[in-house]
């Protein structure tokens, strides 16, 4: 038994969205399982819990319709239980998926007016969002998408998409709200295809933002999601990391190619998710991880703050056996000699001139030597990683 007490600490920068912890177990062939948590008592709870950062939808904790006095009363509430428990609002977004005005898309859809009320509502919940010092807000687009191909052109989908985004971007900018944006990707579901399928699409979509808006626009790629289409999580993250745009994690587990499950971190695929946490350990994520799950549907109230608290514990857990990786000598005795290479051809390719060509050119090659002459014992490393993970090394 570990001594550690693998307790979340502020410095993790864990959140939890509120729908997460409200979440009453309803799901498409089902009623709620359990009493639905009001969001104020979902934020305390997270709070009483040392988690840093809460995200919401607005909607999850501004009814929609709420008076301006409403709105005021739910600032101050939500505020005093920030002050109270020392948890912060890390992420806002927008819901534009639940209102049946939103069956066919919000950005995308085809009636300039729903797509107009869609800007509105986002600016409104920007507002809100900074108001209570959220640094990123996630864009997710659920309803964004189709099942009929003959109703929509998907290049005038992504235009509109497009226009609504370097529209909110200059909102943002001119307000002076210190907040990035991120593009959530999934595959399908709630739609039969959405339009920002994978954390490539994404990335590609950001770099055609009108130029000022293209910094303050990455990505918060999840597990989930990711899984539905088949990928790699550890792939995803690292593209998107690589590029400088994960700017925040929406972490869960997923059997491949399902519906949607929203499991606990770590529950289905437990070394998917050591490659994930070992990955921001190696590269020193410093952005926001979230935990984008819910509890089983078969349990209850205090089942919901066990999945809370057992999804920040993985994780800590997880980041130990990293840093064991890390410090294992057999590993990186193996891992050494596999990246070994004939340092001499180096740095060929580096940067191009016809003097650079000539000499790469003009080199002789022995393929078959080369594809033999040493050893790769990926066997040998991949169970000398297998047995830190189950704690026998
Ligand atoms: C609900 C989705 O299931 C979730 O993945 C997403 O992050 C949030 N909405 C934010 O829009
Ligand atoms: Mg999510």
């Amino acid at each position: 038994m570990s001594m550690m007490s693998f307790a979340p600490s502020h410095s993790d920068k864990f959140a939890f969205g509120v729908w997460c912890v409200t979440n009453a177990g309803r799901d498409p062939f089902g009623d709620a399982t359990r009493k639905p948590m009001p969001a104020m008592q979902a934020i305390r709870g997270l709070g009483e819990r040392n988690v840093w950062g809460f995200e919401f939808h607005d909607n999850d904790v501004f009814p929609l319709g709420a008076s301006a006095a409403q709105v005021r009363k739910i600032v101050r509430d939500v505020r005093a239980i920030m002050a109270d428990t020392g948890i912060c609002c890390c992420s806002g977004t927008t819901n534009l998926f639940f209102h049946p005005v939103f069956k066919d898309g919000a950005f995308t859809s085809h009636d300039p007016q729903i797509r107009a009320y869609a800007v509105h509502k986002v600016m409104h919940a920007i507002d809100l969002a900074a108001e209570l010092g959220a640094q990123n807000f996630l864009f997710w687009g659920g309803r964004e998408g189709a099942e009929v191909d003959a109703a929509k052109d998907p290049i005038e989908a992504i235009r509109r998409f497009r226009e609504a985004m370097n529209f909110l971007c200059a909102y943002v900018r001119q307000n002076k709200y210190k907040m990035t944006f991120t593009i959530e990707p999934k595959p399908n579901e709630p739609r039969g295809d959405l339009y920002m399928p994978s954390v490539g699409n994404a990335l590609a979509f950001i770099e055609t933002l009108d130029p000022p808006n293209r910094a303050m626009v990455g990505v918060n790629p999840e597990v989930a999601h990711i899984k539905m289409a088949g990928l790699n999580p550890y792939h995803e993250y690292g593209q998107a990391l690589e590029a400088g745009k994960l700017f925040e994690l929406h972490l869960n587990d997923q059997k491949p190619v399902r519906y949607d499950q929203d499991l606990t971190f770590g529950s289905a695929s437990l070394k998917e998710s050591f490659f994930i946490v070992k990955l921001m350990v190696d590269h020193k994520f410093a952005g926001i991880k979230a935990f984008d799950a819910h509890a089983y549907r078969s349990e209850d109230i205090d089942g919901v703050w066990d999945f809370v608290e057992r999804n920040m514990r993985t994780y800590k857990i997880l980041e130990e056996k990293a840093y064991e990786a890390r410090a294992n000598r057999d590993l990186s005795a193996l891992l050494e000699e596999i990246q070994a290479g004939n340092k001499a051809y180096e740095k060929l390719f580096t940067k191009y001139s016809p003097a650079a060509v000539r000499k790469l050119k003009a080199l002789k090659f022995d393929p078959d030597k080369m594809a033999t002459g040493r050893r790769l014992a990926y066997e040998k490393l991949d169970q000398i990683l297998t047995e830190i993970l189950l704690g026998i090394r």
